[in-house]
């Protein structure tokens, strides 16, 4: 006789599986957490009884220390996300205009209508590049302007001095979200130096996440910072015992494991590049990749076509291109698989 199904084997039965070679819409880590931060998490299941901390200072003098900040820049909410919309419910009203490139991460016009912004889109060029003139040009009548570096879908970086470029040439009270969600796939030599910049330029929030490199989707951790004022600023809409008491032990059990981090992202990074020269080899263009995923622009082939069927859960685009995400060996053989089975 089966054994009678409980809720709780309900719910554990629809967790998403930590190890998926097919999952690959996302941009999720496809390994799963560290046994130090596996562990790290049973030690605070204990203390579950209790609330975290009424604002999470703890956590923001973690994330300041490690990122050269001042505790008083930093924000942390439930991802990127949370930070986003804390951002925009601080310094919008109904009806402001928000300025994003098209296609952007899917979250952008999400956030805009939940803050019923009125949005100004920039098309990408043929490469997956932003129109940065057109978006300063657009700023000029917008309470904030989304950039990410590197982008989403893309995976393009703008240079430094282009986006200084941008700051300087926009209002100083249009705040500029610096999305680098996927910063950490960046080679040093390729990043921003965030605390200079916002030193520099005091309507920047460069806006990071726990949720990709750091592969920790599932437990919604992300942060922002900025210059102090508007750091103050928005911390006054941090919610009240907003973020669970796992956030911090986890940030600080990764905190730790970095060097092994780092040789997963360096692993990610590695499998990126060698996908990437095979569908060169098969004569598949994708757009100049710095994350932990490329994009095939649309035109070349009929990516649904190629994908629908496969088993394969990838990201497709209103313009035809599509995003995968970079897996394991398998899931990069699966990607070859079908894309040779349909040339
Ligand atoms: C560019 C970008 N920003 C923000 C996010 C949101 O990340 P999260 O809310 O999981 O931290 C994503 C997720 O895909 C993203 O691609």
């Amino acid at each position: 006789m089966a054994a009678p199904r409980t809720a709780l084997s309900g719910v554990v039965g629809a967790l998403p599986q930590a190890v998926n070679p097919l999952a690959l819409s996302l941009n999720e880590c496809p390994f799963p957490p560290l046994p130090a931060v596996r562990s790290a998490l049973r030690a605070c299941d204990g203390a579950a009884n209790r609330y975290p901390e009424f604002l999470p200072q703890r956590l923001r003098s973690l994330i300041a220390g490690h990122d050269g900040v001042a505790e008083e820049q930093v924000i942390v909410g439930a991802g990127a996300t949370g930070v986003i919309m804390q951002v925009l419910h601080a310094v919008t009203s109904p009806g402001d205009t928000m300025v994003m490139a098209a296609p952007t991460f899917d979250g952008y016009p999400i956030f805009a209508q939940m803050a019923r912004l009125r949005t100004i889109t920039v098309a990408l060029d043929a490469h997956g590049h932003h129109d940065l003139d057109a978006m300063a040009e657009a700023g000029q009548r917008a309470k904030v302007v989304a950039v990410c570096r590197p982008h989403n879908p893309t995976g393009t970086i703008e240079p430094d001095v282009e986006i200084e470029r941008l700051l300087t040439r926009l209002p100083e009270d249009t705040v500029v979200l610096l999305d680098e969600a996927y910063v950490e796939f960046l080679t040093a030599d390729q990043r921003i130096d965030g605390p200079s910049l916002v030193a520099r330029f005091g309507n920047v929030v460069v806006v990071r996440t726990f949720s990709k490199a750091y592969g920790l989707a599932g437990l919604r951790i992300g942060y922002g910072f900025c210059a102090a004022d508007l750091g103050r600023q928005l911390w006054q809409m941090q919610l009240p015992f907003g973020i669970g008491l796992s956030a911090q032990v986890a940030v600080a059990a990764s905190y730790d494991a970095e060097n092994q981090l780092h040789q997963r992202i360096r692993m990610i990074a590695a499998e990126r590049r060698y996908l990437q020269a095979r569908l060169r080899a098969l004569g598949v263009y994708s757009t100049d990749a710095h994350a932990n995923f490329l994009y095939l622009p649309g035109g070349a082939m009929s990516w649904p076509e190629v994908f629908d069927g496969t088993g394969l859960q990838v990201r497709h685009y209103a313009d035809g291109g599509v995003r995968i995400t970079v897996g394991s060996r398998q899931s990069t053989r699966a990607v070859l698989g079908a894309v040779t089975a349909a040339g």
